[in-house]
């Protein structure tokens, strides 16, 4: 079975154009996405659209979670206090304009997505199989790993939250970020598609970095009045 994963969108509709069309032009049998759909770039509402009118199901992050539920904070970790500053504005522009469809949707995500292929596990979710706001990055040391695929119940591991890709073997359990289609983090401006392929010998796993029109969403950053700070960022692949 072949599947793709759309990780952390964050309001980026070129980026997720992109990536829908390469993960349909890779002949998947279906797509995913992972959550954290608005936040940084203007186009929450549009994504939400284009998830409906394609079919495309997911799993909720935390920042959806927290839009939709009206919170007072995202539930993101910052590293200093310009970056804090720069997403409690980006944070509170999302609340205001995200309609009431998108907030309805954004509501109603699964936790996570659980289903099985050639007696295989799989599980999708936003960021750990416990909380939807832990950053689970490669560096963690084994111990979590496999205390995570434990909480899990599962083979096949599939999640985002961080914007970094990776993919990781432990055993024979795999453990699969899928990266950030409309934020990546990794200092590669382009949308990011992970394609998992699982056969009854193996799960494949390649990430496809695909060019968008990075400066037209970073225009328009700026221009619906979110902080030019976000339009810097993507610019960067930061
Ligand atoms: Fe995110």
């Amino acid at each position: 079975m072949k599947i793709a994963i759309l990780g952390d969108i964050h309001g980026n509709i070129e980026a997720l154009k992109a990536a829908y069309d390469a993960a349909a032009s890779n002949n998947v049998e279906k797509i995913y996405h992972l959550g954290d759909l608005g936040g940084y770039a203007p186009f929450a509402n549009e994504v939400v659209c284009f998830l409906i009118e394609h079919g495309i199901e997911g799993v909720q992050g935390n920042y959806d979670d927290a839009v939709a539920n009206n919170k007072e904070h995202c539930g993101c970790k910052y590293e200093d206090m310009i970056q804090s500053t720069m997403a409690t504005q980006s944070f509170e522009w999302t609340k205001k304009h995200a309609t009431q469809k998108s907030k309805d949707y954004m509501k109603d995500l699964p936790f996570e997505i659980a289903f099985s292929v050639h007696d295989k596990k799989v599980k999708i979710f936003h960021a750990t199989p416990l909380k939807n706001n832990l950053y689970w990055h490669n560096d963690r040391d084994e111990d979590f790993f496999l205390h995570m695929a434990r909480k899990a119940e599962a083979d096949i591991m599939i999640y985002g939250h961080t914007h970094i890709p990776y993919r990781k073997n432990i055993g024979n359990k795999v453990f699969i970020n899928a990266g950030s289609v409309g934020k990546p983090k990794d200092g590669d401006t382009r949308t990011c598609v992970c394609i998992v392929d699982i056969t009854l010998n193996e799960v494949r796993t390649d990430f496809l970095r695909i060019s968008y029109n990075v400066d037209k969403v970073a225009s328009a950053i700026i221009e619906r009045g979110l902080p030019s700070y976000f339009a810097e960022k993507l610019r960067a692949g930061k």
